[in-house]
């Protein structure tokens, strides 16, 4: 991130403007489950708020500076930080009953390590768990707020396929101005070819 990024992500603005606008809109009254998994937590913008809709938290985050800052801030046993790459996420499968990720996927340096990310979460989420994203759109203004950091843009036209790649199912994509929300889940129940192998077997 840069200065501009370091310095907005870290005021009470954006926190509230999280937690009173963004995340509502973004998780629209859904269910997280008791297990959250928050992916590229920042400065814990976003993470205050998850911790009231969940009895479990664990913040990821690749900046060690930002997690020690982020432990400091929240000490509470719900809340689980630690330093990680959303491209090989520290957990083992089927780990979470939800993931979120508010503008991070635009911060991972190529769309081989974001499709990466995208298969990581889809492999930790429990059959049934659902994805939250945001992201900003490819504009000027976008461009310009990030001279000098990672802006590696996921248009919001390629998020269905990656996704459905990734493997998810029941994916939606909707808009605001400037930025998009993205909800998709982890299918309840998946046929392997074993169990599709079994159940033909069987009839
Ligand atoms: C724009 S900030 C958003 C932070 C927070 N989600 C928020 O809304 O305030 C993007 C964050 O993603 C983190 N990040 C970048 N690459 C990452 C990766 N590979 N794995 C995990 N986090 C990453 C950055 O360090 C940064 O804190």
């Amino acid at each position: 991130m840069n200065h501009l990024e370091h310095f907005f992500c870290s005021t009470s603005l954006w926190q509230r403007l999280t937690h009173r606008f963004l995340l509502p809109w973004v998780l629209s009254g859904a269910r997280l489950g008791d297990h959250v998994l928050e992916i590229g937590a920042g400065y814990g913008a976003a993470t205050g708020h998850l911790l009231k809709l969940a009895p479990r938290v664990t913040s990821l985050e690749y900046d060690a500076r930002l997690i020690r800052r982020l432990q400091a801030k929240h000490q509470c046993a719900a809340l689980t930080t630690l330093c990680g790459d959303a491209a090989a996420l520290p957990f083992s499968d089927q780990s979470f009953s939800s993931a979120v990720a508010i503008l991070v996927l635009h911060h991972l340096k190529t769309k081989g390590q974001q499709d990466r990310a995208l298969g990581e979460v889809h492999r930790v989420l429990r059959p049934g768990g659902t994805f939250f994203a945001f992201e900003i759109n490819n504009d000027w203004i976008h461009r310009v707020a990030h001279y000098g950091s990672t802006f590696t843009p996921v248009t919001p036209a390629s998020a269905f396929a990656r996704l459905t790649n990734a493997g998810f199912s029941k994916i939606s994509v909707d808009f605001r101005s400037g930025g998009y929300r993205v909800s998709a889940r982890r299918a309840a129940a998946e046929f392997t070819n074993e169990k599709l192998a079994a159940a033909s077997a069987t009839a």
